[in-house]
């Protein structure tokens, strides 16, 4: 029986804390559910906005739009080959339970993207990366359903032209982007599909992924230079502890602006300007700078917009400083994200582009 909730607090359901509410909300535990939404008119009708793990999110309002909260559950090996493990997740599974639970049953391959917040079916929306694995790097393929259609489909790596934190999924299609004017890509399948299961293949022989510098220095400081996954999965675990905020104590949404991409011009100007920038080079010859170190470079860490604050050990995570007793509001959160893409841009010339999804 599908459950139609009203006004619905939201605070529980965002990384950041908000307080909002959710006019209507459904929980989607299968695709009956999804069936049995698109059979009332009105619930077919209504704009629609799925709800993961809410560690993506920014909420400056209550939600207006149906909000479908995904709790499909289930982890299963699908298959094995002399080349991968093809492993299944249920969209409303924890990431991180995930990829502990597929270590811990001999299938790794995802420890460098241990301790992700979030739910398994946002894993392909924003590509999640962290220390040199993203997401499409281990992606098989997802099943989906359109809910305009009601009917199930199944997407490979390319159709979900996945990018840096992008997919198709955070683009709107060309109709929603006619009114919003927003998104001149004009394909997508924001709010239009929902993601049920993502299947993932980890590949066999398995293969560290090393080289990132804090990973370097844990093998230095432990003297270990052949690490296991499950050495991997702590290394990682204790990084991401040391220097981002568990949102369980401290609301947050990860990374709150993209590492912006420069062409090598652009990127040679500003090292003369800025000979200690922090950047990268890119196979494609473009260069990305590390957003953290601009934020850092123009003094925000530790500044505060109301309850928003820069985060102290790391400038790229905006923080709710008032805790769950007296939360940040969405609008101080953008606040102080302007007053930052403001000063950077005056600095440096470059524009930061958000990463989470503004609500
Ligand atoms: N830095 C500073 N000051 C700061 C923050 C960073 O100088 O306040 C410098 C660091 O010293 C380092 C460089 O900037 O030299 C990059 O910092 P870090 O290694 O912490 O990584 P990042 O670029 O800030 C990205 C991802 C993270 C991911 C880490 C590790 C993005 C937007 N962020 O952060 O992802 O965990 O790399 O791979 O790509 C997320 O997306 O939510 C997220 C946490």
């Amino acid at each position: 029986m599908m459950l139609v909730e009203k006004n619905v607090p939201l605070q529980p359901f965002n990384s950041f804390g908000i307080v909002a509410k959710a006019l209507t909300l459904v929980r989607v535990s299968s695709e009956v559910d999804i069936a049995a939404v698109l059979q009332d008119a009105a619930l077919r009708a209504a704009p629609k906005f799925i709800l993961g793990g809410g560690s993506n999110i920014v909420l400056t309002g209550d939600v207006k739009s149906l909000v479908l909260k995904v709790e499909i559950m289930g982890k299963r090996l699908v298959s094995e080959t002399a080349k991968a493990w093809i492993v299944e997740a249920g969209a409303g599974e924890n990431w991180h339970e995930l990829v502990t639970w597929a270590l811990q049953n001999g299938y790794p391959g995802l420890e460098n993207l241990a301790l992700i917040p979030g739910t398994v079916g946002a894993s392909p929306v924003q590509n999640i990366g962290a220390y040199g694995v993203e997401l499409q790097d281990r992606f098989d393929s997802l099943d989906a359903v359109d809910l305009t259609s009601g009917q199930s489909f199944t997407l490979n790596a390319a159709q979900c032209a996945f990018g840096y934190r992008d997919s198709v999924f955070k683009h709107s299609s060309m109709a929603h982007s006619a009114v919003h004017g927003s998104d001149a890509q004009g394909f997508g399948l924001a709010g239009k599909a929902l993601i049920t299961r993502v299947r993932f293949s980890l590949p066999k022989p398995w293969k560290p992924v090393l080289g990132y510098a804090d990973i370097d220095k844990k093998m230095l400081q432990s003297r270990i230079d052949a690490p296991d996954a499950l050495q991997i999965y702590e290394w990682i675990c204790d990084i991401r502890r040391a220097k981002l905020p568990d949102p369980k104590v401290i609301g947050n949404a990860g990374s709150f602006f993209k590492n912006p991409t420069v062409s090598p011009e652009q990127c040679t100007d500003i090292i003369q300007r800025e000979p200690k920038i922090v950047h990268y080079h890119l196979a494609d010859g473009s260069v990305k700078l590390a957003a953290g170190w601009l934020i850092d470079a123009c003094g925000w860490k530790g500044k505060s917009v109301g309850n928003a604050s820069v985060y102290d050990k790391q400038a790229l995570v905006l923080v709710n400083r008032g805790g769950a007793s007296n939360p940040v509001t969405g609008g101080e959160v953008m606040t102080l994200a302007k007053a930052i893409q403001t000063s950077v841009y005056e600095r440096f010339g470059i524009l930061l582009e958000p990463e989470p999804v503004v609500v």
